[in-house]
C-alpha cells in the first residue's frame, strides 16, 4: 500500500486531480470509479479548472459512481447523481451519457444488478476513488461481522446517518438505506485511490495504515489485499494515527 503524506488537504486534492488528468491524458477513454461525500469536492473543483484550462479532455472518459441513496430520485439536492452533476459533470466536457449513478428509485434489487453489470461493462475500472467513513466504511459497505463481495443494499448504520446529517436539514430526513458497489466491485479496479482528511477519521485510518490486520469491521482494511492502493492523508492527520513513513 503506498501511503501518501501531504502538508495539507489541498495538496491532497492536488495530488488525486493530477493523478486522474495523467491517466485521462494517457488513456483518454478511461473508466473512472467516483465518489461523493464532502471529502472529494475540492479534488472535483481543481478537475474542473484542469479541464477549464484545457489540460485535461473529458470528452471519452467514463464512470461509474460508487453508491447512491435508496428512495430519493436524481433531481433530489442529495441524490449522489445530483452531486455528481453540480459538483463536476456539468462544469466538464464529460458526456452524460458516459456517467452512471445507480438509481436509488424503482426495484433495489434490479438497480444493483444493473449497478454491478456497469461495473464490469468495458472493462473495471482503471481507478477506483474512495472516501472513507469514520467507522471506516468505503462505498456504503458498512462496518459489520459480514460484507458482500458485490453490487447490494446496505442499511445504513447510526454512524452513517449521523455523519451525512450535515448534508440534510434534519438528521430524520437522512436515508437509512443506501445501493452500493460490494467489496468486490472496489477491489476488482486496477489502481484505488483513497482521499481522507479530518480528525474523525484517525481510527479508520489507523486501522488501514498502521498494522497488516484485516477486519470486516473495518472495511477499509480490505484494501491491503490490493496490489495498488494509494491513500493520500495530510500531516495532521498521519500525526493523530501515529503514521511516520
Ligand atoms: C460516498 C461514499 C462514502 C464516503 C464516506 C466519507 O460516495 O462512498 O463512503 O466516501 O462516507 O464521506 P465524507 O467524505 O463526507 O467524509
Amino acid at each position: 500500500m503506498n501511503v501518501v503524506v501531504t502538508n495539507s488537504y489541498d495538496e491532497s486534492c492536488a495530488y488525486v486531480a493530477d493523478m486522474i488528468c495523467r491517466l485521462v491524458n494517457e488513456k483518454p477513454d478511461c473508466k473512472l470509479g467516483l465518489a461523493t461525500g464532502g471529502t472529494p469536492v475540492p479534488m472535483y473543483k481543481k478537475l474542473i479548472e484542469a479541464n477549464q484550462a484545457g489540460k485535461v479532455d473529458f470528452s471519452k472518459v467514463r464512470t461509474v459512481n460508487l453508491d447512491e441513496y435508496c428512495g430519493i430520485p436524481a433531481t433530489h439536492d442529495q441524490s449522489y447523481r445530483y452531486f455528481m452533476n453540480t459538483n463536476l459533470f456539468d462544469h466538464i466536457n464529460i458526456d452524460k451519457a458516459n456517467t452512471y449513478v445507480a438509481s436509488g428509485m424503482g426495484d433495489p434489487q434490479a438497480n444493483a444488478a444493473a449497478l454491478e453489470a456497469k461495473v464490469r461493462e468495458g472493462g473495471v475500472a482503471d481507478l477506483q476513488l474512495l472516501g472513507i467513513g469514520n467507522n471506516g466504511h468505503i462505498a456504503f459497505n458498512e462496518a459489520a461481522d459480514k460484507l458482500h463481495a458485490t453490487a447490494h443494499i446496505e442499511k445504513l448504520t447510526e454512524s452513517t446517518i449521523h455523519a451525512n446529517s450535515r448534508f440534510f436539514e434534519k438528521e430524520e430526513d437522512v436515508p437509512t438505506t443506501a445501493i452500493t458497489m460490494g467489496m468486490g466491485d472496489i477491489l476488482a479496479a486496477k489502481c484505488v485511490v483513497l482521499i481522507a482528511t479530518g480528525l474523525a477519521k484517525t481510527e479508520a485510518i489507523r486501522g488501514l495504515v498502521m498494522d497488516d490486520v484485516i477486519t470486516t469491521h473495518n472495511p477499509s482494511t480490505m484494501l491491503k489485499m490490493h496490489g495498488n492502493v494509494y491513500v493520500v492523508i495530510d500531516r495532521e492527520l498521519a500525526d493523530a494515527v501515529g503514521y511516520k513513513g
